[in-house]
């Protein structure tokens, strides 16, 4: 049994193998109906329950899909109409979902929320999101990026806006990965230093240039998200709009990426505000593919949790 919590606590060799798996996983079933089942049932007999504390579109509907494709069944919680929203603790809640469900998908505020779930369940736990982090959208993004481009490893990739929980996921995957990452934004909005260092720490180069066109010069990718994440409060809407709006992902930023740069955000996006319509839906654009290649890195990280 192992839990997926963050992808700088995952072994390298072990997020290899699931990108892997996962692109041998979409290939075998490309072209057929969404809703047929893998030829392999690996998930068959178990029941993975999938807890919402905040909204969501793609993890919600591609972990419920993955977990049916490969012949397991779910249920989708929302943690208001769960006890746990209403003063029963995470750990008592973990021990009593182990005795029903052999995973649990959980997304929450405060980091510390996973974890505590992933201390008492007796099963595994997967991080579908928390203030902090987004690992499951970054396994999903570099199996993108090496279906367009070829490995990673050794690629330059730059984040223009917020320094935060995608960011704070794409730090951790520079280090496993190895590939460089430069963040281009206002200083007030710069990630943690922690995540920064630790990728410094794995031996790729991490820097933080405050000229957004700078910034880009050299990109395989550009990769921007909204401007005010879900956990922030809505109060700094207007102060971080002004701060970030030099750091908007448009055509003409994206003229001074490498010519055949990838452009990618993780959705839901603000059009016309961190990246235009035009970036959106132009030709350096992935963000469809990464939407669908959810589905596919997350059934590959299910199976490496449950061993099967
Ligand atoms: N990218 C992402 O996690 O989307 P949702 O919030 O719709 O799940
Ligand atoms: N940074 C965003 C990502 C949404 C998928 C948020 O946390 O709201």
């Amino acid at each position: 049994m192992q839990h997926f919590l963050d992808i700088n606590a995952t072994d390298p060799a072990a997020l290899r193998d699931m990108i892997d798996s996962a692109r041998r996983m979409k290939v075998a079933r490309a072209g057929r109906p969404k809703g047929t089942p893998d030829d392999d049932q690996p998930l068959a007999g178990h029941m993975v329950a999938l807890i919402f504390e905040k909204p969501s579109t793609r993890t919600r509907v591609s972990f419920d899909v993955g977990v049916r494709q490969m012949g397991g069944q779910t249920m989708v919680l929302s943690g208001a109409d769960m006890q746990l929203g209403h003063g029963e603790t995470i750990a008592d809640t973990a021990r009593v979902l182990s005795r029903y469900v052999d995973l649990i998908m959980i997304r929450t505020f405060e980091e510390q929320t996973l974890l505590e779930m992933a201390e008492y369940a007796d099963v595994p736990v997967i991080n579908g999101l928390t203030n902090r982090t987004h690992p499951c959208q970054i396994m999903a993004d570099i199996l993108t990026f090496e279906e367009h481009r070829g490995p990673i490893a050794g690629k330059k990739v730059v984040w223009s806006g917020d320094g935060n929980n995608v960011f704070a996921s794409f730090a951790h995957a520079a280090g496993q990965f190895g590939f460089d990452l430069t963040f281009t934004g206002p200083p007030t909005l710069d990630p943690e230093q922690g995540f920064v260092e630790e990728a410094r720490a794995k031996g790729v180069t991490v820097e933080i240039v405050r000229d957004p066109v700078k910034a880009v010069s050299g990109a395989d990718l550009v990769v921007t998200d909204t401007w005010v994440s879900m956990h922030d409060p809505q109060s700094a809407r207007e102060r971080r709009h002004n701060q970030l709006r030099p750091y908007q992902v448009n055509e003409e930023l994206m003229r001074h990426a490498k010519r055949d740069a990838l452009f990618m955000h993780c959705l839901p996006a603000h059009r016309d505000d961190e990246a235009t319509s035009a970036v959106m839906d132009g030709p350096h654009s992935v963000i469809f593919d990464e939407a669908e290649n959810r589905l596919h890195a997350q059934k590959a990280i299910m199976r490496w949790c449950l061993g099967v």
